[in-house]
């Protein structure tokens, strides 16, 4: 046969749109950053849980393409660490997308790097308002101090708080929590007697209780990481009779679903505005937890699970609109709108940390003994207000 210039092109374009459709279906690697080791070692596991549980809900592929997660442990909050894992996650491994970030400055010290490789970096945890400011890669499905104290100050308000001391973990998160609960309280008000900052490492929180019931304060508003931090002012709280001295306790975490087993009945009662309640009643919060008790007997959902369950849903999208496009798949993901366990969440297009309902929770012991938050009030869509671009 006479090979025309006409089969050439035949050829030649078909060879071409093969080669086309290989290039597209990439395998899309995710690089998630978090503490696998140590005392805050749970949060690499729940996050790494919750990541199993969309996997097996929404299988492992996005748009076409296959989606590979690889995880890097950093230890706890440990600026170097998380940029080294970038680093080696960008350059060795070739991720597409960072996630995860437990810890604040873990955030904050790959915001260079996700500007320089214009990699989207999705926040699970990481919950200081600024860190959005340092980078547009950066998108939170998580929460942040400001969104939760703001609410929080105005319940304490109208349920007849009017003295309060704020004791906070000294670090940038608490520093937020302090400062908008105090000036929605003040605003609404109430009078905060003493702002109490207590050491990011301190396990002995004897001290800082003994200075909250000599306040002559009705109401102790506080944050503290989730994990050993929490669990260990809460028993302070609980052991050294501030309910029974006046002193209520409002807070965020500290009645987190990893903890709450171990503080015992001495929990039922305190009271918080957070996010999320493994409790929280939807038929799709109720899959989520049935999923993540199936696939990982004995674990229970908390907020860390559901901001990486939403972290992989936003990923998903991103990777549906944009590929491995960084810049395009972030301008997709603004505005984007999803029902998630905990309820309906936004993307705000400007501050990039999900528009979400917080939750006035009370704990609570159900019919098969164990303690739960149980959600009493709702204020609905509350955007990060402590973003200020
Ligand atoms: C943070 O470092 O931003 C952080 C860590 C633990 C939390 C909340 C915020 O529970």
């Amino acid at each position: 046969m006479r090979i025309t210039h006409y089969t050439v092109c035949l050829i030649a374009s078909a060879a071409f749109s093969m080669a086309s459709t290989v290039a597209q279906a990439e395998t899309v690697k995710v690089g998630v950053i978090a503490t696998f080791s140590g005392p805050n070692a749970i949060w690499g596991k729940q996050f790494r849980e919750a990541i199993d549980v969309y996997v097996a809900q929404h299988g492992d592929q996005a748009g076409g393409h296959k989606i590979e997660f690889i995880y890097k442990d950093v230890g706890g909050p440990n600026a170097d660490a998380s940029k080294a894992a970038a680093q080696e996650l960008l350059v060795r491994e070739g991720v597409k997308y960072l996630a995860g970030f437990d810890f604040t400055p873990n955030a904050v010290a790959v915001a260079p790097l996700t500007k320089q490789a214009k990699v989207p970096a999705i926040i699970f945890n990481a919950a200081t308002s600024s860190i959005n400011k340092q980078s547009d890669f950066f998108l939170r499905t998580s929460f942040t101090l400001t969104q939760l104290a703001q609410p929080a100050a105005e319940w304490a308000a109208k349920n007849g708080a009017k003295k309060v001391v704020t004791a906070v973990s000294d670090y940038n998160p608490g520093i937020d929590a302090e400062t908008a609960f105090s000036a929605t309280f003040e605003q609404n008000g109430g009078d905060v007697l003493k702002k109490i900052r207590m050491p990011l490492q301190t396990t002995d929180f004897a001290p800082f209780v003994q200075r909250i019931k000599n306040s002559g304060a009705d109401t102790v508003f506080t944050f503290l990481p989730v994990g050993p931090a929490t669990f260990a002012f809460t028993k302070a709280y609980n052991e050294n009779g501030l309910k029974g001295a006046g002193i209520s306790f409002l807070g965020g975490g500290e009645t987190d679903e990893t903890t709450l087993d171990a503080l015992g009945d001495q929990a039922i009662g305190l009271v918080t505005a957070y996010h999320y309640s493994d409790a929280h009643n939807s038929e799709l919060n109720k899959s989520f937890v049935a999923k993540l008790q199936e696939l990982h007997p004995g674990s229970r959902a908390n907020m860390a699970s559901v901001g990486a369950y939403d972290g992989v849903e936003l990923i998903y999208r991103m990777v549906e609109a944009a590929g491995s496009d960084g810049a395009k798949a972030v301008e997709a993901a603004k505005g984007m709108e999803w029902e998630s366990p905990r309820g309906p969440v936004k993307m705000d297009p400007v501050s990039r940390t999900v528009v979400q309902n917080v939750y006035l929770r009370r704990v609570e012991k159900g019919a098969d003994g164990k303690l739960f938050n149980q959600e009493f009030a709702t204020v609905p869509n509350v955007p990060d207000l402590g973003f200020n671009p």
